[in-house]
């Protein structure tokens, strides 16, 4: 498995990926408006040239005073879960928003029943929870606001 930087070519197997692994999917458009706006942080996990994750990354265009990222959608196919790709795809993004935007943090909304999803986030990543959103979905769930400040060492 290699995780490298998405390209264009890339963006049809993510939204496939997103179809198969999660109820919050976007039109091509989005993604295409990703990887033109933002590049590096679009990320694939690629096993001999098929996709089997992906992270989707921006930065936060409503903050004018500060550079903030923010990560769209995060998915590993079910035949591919518990290897550590998406620890590794994560740990890509942050790479990314600090050495090509030197970001200052990033959050993401995460589903309060998404035990595999909080877990990664809070204890491997050490994101914090900063809040609630109340009926933030489509279906009346709520979101935990979560986010990660960069330790840029002083
Ligand atoms: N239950 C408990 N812990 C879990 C589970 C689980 N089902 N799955 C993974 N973990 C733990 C792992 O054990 C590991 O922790 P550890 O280092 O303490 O052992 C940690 O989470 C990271 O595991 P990875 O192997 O890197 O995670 P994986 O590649 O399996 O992907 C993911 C995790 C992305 C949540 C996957 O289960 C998935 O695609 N789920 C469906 C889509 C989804 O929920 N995406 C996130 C939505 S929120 C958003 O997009 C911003």
């Amino acid at each position: 498995v290699c995780v490298r930087a998405a390209t264009i070519d890339d963006l049809w197997a993510m939204q496939r990926c997103n179809l198969m692994c999660l109820p919050e999917n976007y039109q091509m458009k989005y993604y295409l408006y990703h990887a033109l706006s933002w590049p590096s942080l679009l990320q694939v996990a690629d096993v001999d040239g098929a996709v089997v994750g992906y992270v989707l990354a921006k930065l936060d265009e409503e903050s004018t005073t500060e550079i903030k990222g923010h990560i769209t959608s995060l998915s590993v196919l079910r035949t591919h879960r518990k290897l550590g790709l998406a620890a590794t795809l994560m740990r890509a993004a942050h790479r990314a928003l600090t050495e090509c935007y030197g970001a200052r943090d990033v959050s993401l909304h995460v589903r309060v029943s998404n035990e595999a999803a909080i877990h990664l986030y809070r204890d491997v990543l050490a994101y914090e929870e900063v809040g609630v959103e109340e009926k933030y979905y489509a279906d009346g769930e709520n979101a935990y606001n979560m986010r990660l400040t960069f330790d840029y060492g002083g």
